[in-house]
């Protein structure tokens, strides 16, 4: 196992958080707490609302922070009220999007199926995918963790071949650790964060899989984030919470180097 073979990705993920004029503040001062620090050894992207888009693109212009939307409808245009195409937020500057959150599952209905639908659109648009997976509580609790997350990983994954899996994250985020400040432990994350890997394998090859950026997220934050981020299958972080304060998402970013 051989984490050099793979990039470090550390996401933030605003949920329903900021205008667009906060959104601008917070692009600047996450640019002022990792000045004159060392980002080479991560991608940073942060993932914004909508509305939040053009804004936080022009903040982030010829910086080292990359910008994501956190959901794309599957159509290319139609009749979707209130739904945004992959190719509107292409033409918007984004280069990344969230795809099967678990409060897009829980709240909105999604399901692997189409979730499946949204990263081929996203793919064919040209945007990077970090697709979320994850068990409930009493999944966990039932001893089904590693069936759960690999029926999630394997439908979300239909369709998509080896060469577009290199535009493809998985975020693992038990649902139970979401916003909860209840965090998996190293060794849960790691587990679950392989199983995840050897699902790619074995839809794909080995060097897929050990080339595949599989992230952690649930209550990661300044104080844990080191630890999780040293474990072998854990390349990176989706960061809810601790990605809206500049100065703990900087540590964060600090500690994947
Ligand atoms: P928290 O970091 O707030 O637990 O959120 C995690 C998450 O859902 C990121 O997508």
């Amino acid at each position: 196992m051989n984490k050099t073979t793979r990039r470090t990705v550390i996401a933030g993920n605003w949920k329903m958080n900021k205008t667009p004029s906060e959104a601008e503040q917070l692009i600047g001062e996450i640019l002022t707490a990792v000045s004159g620090k060392s980002t080479s050894g991560c991608e940073i992207v942060a993932c914004v609302p909508y509305v939040d888009i053009d804004a936080a693109v022009k903040a982030a212009a010829g910086s080292v922070v990359k910008i994501g939307a956190e959901n794309c409808h599957w159509a290319k245009s139609g009749a979707f009220t209130g739904e945004i195409s992959a190719d509107m937020l292409k033409a918007c500057g984004v280069e990344y999007v969230i795809i099967g959150h678990s409060e897009r599952r829980q709240y909105f209905g999604e399901t692997d199926v189409t979730v499946n639908q949204r990263v081929k659109a996203a793919l064919e648009a040209g945007l990077k995918v970090i697709l979320c997976v994850g068990e409930l509580l009493e999944q966990r609790e039932q001893g089904i963790t590693s069936e759960i997350v690999s029926l999630q990983t394997k439908i979300a994954l239909m369709g998509i071949n080896e060469n577009q899996m290199s535009d493809i994250i998985i975020a693992y985020e038990p649902v139970w650790a979401i916003g909860t400040g209840k965090t998996a432990t190293c060794e849960q994350a790691d587990e679950v964060c392989g199983i995840i890997r050897n699902v790619i394998a074995s839809l794909y090859s080995d060097k897929v899989a050990q080339a595949t950026t599989i992230q952690y997220g649930g209550s990661m934050n300044a104080k844990n984030a080191k630890e999780l981020l040293s474990m072998v299958n854990v390349d990176g972080g989706l960061i809810g919470g601790a990605s809206l304060k500049a100065e703990d998402f900087a540590v964060i970013i600090e500690a994947a180097q």
